[in-house]
This record gives C-alpha cells, structure tokens and sequence, in this order.
C-alpha cells in the first residue's frame, strides 16, 4: 500500500530492534528519509538496509538515559535535516521484578529511558516539527490488568503507575 510519504522525514528512537526497527523497514519501503537513534549501530544498519529502499538514512548513537547526549542528537539532526515530518519514539527497557526487593534506582533508569527521554528529544525536536504540522508517535505499553488482580512480577514502572 502507497501512503504518499516519500520525501517526508522521520526520526526514529529504538530502532536498532523490535518494533522500532520494523516501523523503520516500513518506512524506508515507503520512500521516507530516516534519522535513526539506538546505541547499537549494526542494528540500525539492518534497520535501513539498501534493500528495502533508496530513501535516505542517517544513523545516530545515543544513550537515552544521558541528557546530553540527547540534546546533542536533536542538535545534530536539526543541522544535518533541517525538519522532521514524522518523530517516533521506541525506545524502551524495563526489567520485571518484586517492587518489595527492587531498589528505587532501578525505577530510576527506567524512568529516565522511558519518560524523561521522549520528553526531551519532543522538546528539542519541536521547533522543527511544528512548521510542517508534524507528527509525534510513543509506542510504549499499556496496562491489560483489571483492578484487584495481582501479579507478583511487573515492571517497576507499571508498579509505580498502578496500586500494586
Ligand atoms: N514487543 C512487545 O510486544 C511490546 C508490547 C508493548 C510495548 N512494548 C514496548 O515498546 C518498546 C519497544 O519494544 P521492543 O519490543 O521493540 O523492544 P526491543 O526490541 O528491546 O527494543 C528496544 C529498543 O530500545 C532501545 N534502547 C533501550 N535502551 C536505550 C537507551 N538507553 N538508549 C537508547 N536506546 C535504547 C534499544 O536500542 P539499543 O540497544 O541500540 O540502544 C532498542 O532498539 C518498549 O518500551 C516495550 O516495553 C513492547
């Protein structure tokens, strides 16, 4: 199917793997120019591999939970593209575990991959994703669990969203 995206611009976080990397090959079959982010560089080659497209792309090593560092990605984007038409956000970890034994540090570093990042690289992104009516995608998780039910096992996150 052609969704009339060639020319348009997407910046990508988690998409060395998983579902970022998918969205990444789907767009790239589509004509989309891509920025891609993750620490792992042979993986997002495979994301952007020639194969599956002729469009651009451009790869991007960071580390999410350093402020910094995503600060100097939206910097480096915003001079090598100039705008994005399409900002989507995959990045994400999580590690299961009791909240009774897990130390807060680990909420911490989840927060910080998982909400703290997509907050600033929007922020720094805005200026040149607003002009162009821009849109903006986090794919991160929901909750399918009913109230009262109880799962020893979760995410801190999910723990510290919810009552358990
Ligand atoms: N798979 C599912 O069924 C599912 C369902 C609902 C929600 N989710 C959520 O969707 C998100 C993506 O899921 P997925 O299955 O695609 O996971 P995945 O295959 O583990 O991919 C996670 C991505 O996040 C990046 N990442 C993790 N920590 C990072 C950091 N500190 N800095 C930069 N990049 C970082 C990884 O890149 P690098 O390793 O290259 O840094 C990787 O590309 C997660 O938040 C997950 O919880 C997944």
């Amino acid at each position: 199917m052609v969704l009339g995206l060639e020319k348009q611009t997407a910046v990508i976080t988690g998409a060395s793997s998983g579902i970022g990397r998918a969205i990444a090959k789907g767009l790239a079959r589509q004509g989309v120019s891509l920025c891609l982010m993750g620490r792992n560089i042979a993986g997002l080659e495979k994301a952007g591999s020639k194969e599956d497209s002729t469009s651009a792309m451009r790869m991007y090593k960071v580390d999410l939970s350093f402020e910094a560092g995503i600060r100097q990605v939206a910097e480096d984007i915003t001079k090598d593209v100039g705008h994005v038409d399409i900002l989507i956000h995959c990045a994400g970890d999580y590690s299961m575990g009791l909240i009774s034994s897990t130390p807060v540090e680990e909420l911490d570093r989840q927060y910080k991959i998982n909400v703290r990042a997509p907050y600033i690289l929007t922020q720094t992104l805005l200026p040149i994703i607003r002009p162009q009516g821009g849109q903006i995608v986090y794919q991160f998780k929901c909750r399918s669990q009913g109230k009262g039910k109880s799962f020893p096992v979760r995410s801190q996150q999910t723990c510290a969203e919810s009552d358990c």
